[in-house]
């Protein structure tokens, strides 16, 4: 095990991104700022469409080539060491460096990670091979060992067979023991579960938090349910279109969540004792090329259509969803501390 491997943080400020589309330049990733941590995990959440996978595939320097790029803000790996690098500058082959060995990710859809071609056992072994430097035999050893890890039964068997032979609960571990194998630092996990039945997610889940608690690997765990980073996330950022609009503790953030979107999202959180909200939030996640105005979510708020109703005609504007405050739409909130350990991106928010 490397001797950095305890310490590796990684600390986003201002990222940007920005994509090349039909109808011009659009920037689904607008200024996000974030810490990931040696040994904690940060839940990145948000609605379909919000900006979670571009941010995490930016990070990563993942985007697709020739259409998007990060257009400004930083990513800052360090190792606790003195190393640092910013990987939203560095050249192509430093951050080659760093991929599978220093920080790995899990992909929303295990299909693309993976490789029809070899099986299953080859791909986990070629990670360790090139990023540990092992021997082939040694790597298929480990291979077999970490499939057997992520809970794959019968894993010598497995090893050997390819992709397509697997169901989609069996890619999803197969792609994370190859995450593992080059014994990263911080490990992107995008949407790791959702595809999953309920008992092969509460596995998934269970095995993250072993294996962080283990080796003290920092991670995002990227997700539209509040309810699974509930379980997993020492911290959440809540992202809507393109930015983050709230930043708490979990215990905080479920305790008194404060923005009129994490409110709306929490509502739509199954309980115990209380049903999902039906339906989820009136209206939807804008694309990029359509954000509004001022506050992103203002077609949306119900916290400003509620103001509006009880506040002088003047200061409101009438909108497709009714009658919103006029500093909603006039005013780009910033993300401003409201508490230890709570940051919020509302004007109607008191300090
Ligand atoms: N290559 C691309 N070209 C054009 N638009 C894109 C591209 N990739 C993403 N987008 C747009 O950027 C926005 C953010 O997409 P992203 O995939 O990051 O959302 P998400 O929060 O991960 O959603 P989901 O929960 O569905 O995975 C969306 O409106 C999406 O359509
Ligand atoms: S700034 Fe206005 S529109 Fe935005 S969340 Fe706050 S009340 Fe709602
Ligand atoms: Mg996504």
């Amino acid at each position: 095990m490397s001797p950095n491997r305890h310490s590796a943080a990684l600390a986003v400020r201002d990222l940007r991104v920005e994509i090349r589309t039909r109808e011009g330049i659009v920037r689904p990733v607008d200024g996000v700022s974030f810490d990931i941590r040696p040994g904690r995990t940060l839940g990145l959440a948000g609605e379909s469409g919000c900006g979670k996978t571009v941010s995490a595939l930016a990070l990563m320097r993942l985007l697709p080539r020739g259409q998007a790029r990060i257009s400004g803000g930083s990513v800052l790996w360090s190792n606790g060491d003195g190393e640092s690098v910013n990987l939203a500058t560095a050249a192509e082959q430093e951050v080659r460096r760093l991929r599978g060995r220093r920080l790995a990710m899990i992909f929303q859809d295990p299909a693309a990670a993976l490789n029809p071609v070899f099986t299953v056992g080859e791909q986990i072994a070629e990670v360790s091979r090139l990023h540990l430097g092992l021997s082939h035999g040694k790597a298929m050893r480990r291979a077999v060992s970490l499939l057997s890890r992520v809970g794959i039964a019968d894993a010598a068997r497995r090893a050997r067979e390819y992709p397509h032979q697997f169901s989609g609960g069996m890619q999803q571990r197969a792609m994370l023991a190859m995450a593992l194998a080059g014994e990263p630092g911080i490990l992107i996990a995008d949407e790791p579960t959702t595809a999953l039945d309920v008992t092969v997610q509460a596995q998934i889940v269970d095995l993250l938090r072993g294996l962080q608690s283990e080796a003290g690997m920092g991670m995002l765990w990227v997700t539209h349910d509040l309810g699974v980073l509930a379980q997993v996330a020492d911290e959440i950022c809540v992202m809507y279109a393109g930015r983050i609009v709230e930043r708490a503790g979990t215990r905080e953030l479920f305790a008194n969540p404060l923005h009129p979107y994490t409110q709306a999202l929490l509502a739509c959180v199954p309980r115990l004792h209380r049903p999902a909200g039906t339906g989820g939030i009136p209206g939807s996640v804008p694309t990029p090329a359509e954000v509004p105005p001022g506050c992103r979510f203002h077609p949306r708020c119900a916290l400003s259509r509620r103001l509006a109703v009880e506040l002088d005609a003047e200061l409101c504007v009438n909108t497709q969803s009714g009658s919103v405050l006029r500093r909603c739409v006039d005013e780009v909130p910033a993300l401003r501390p409201v508490g230890a350990d709570h940051w919020v991106a509302c004007g109607e928010v008191a300090s």
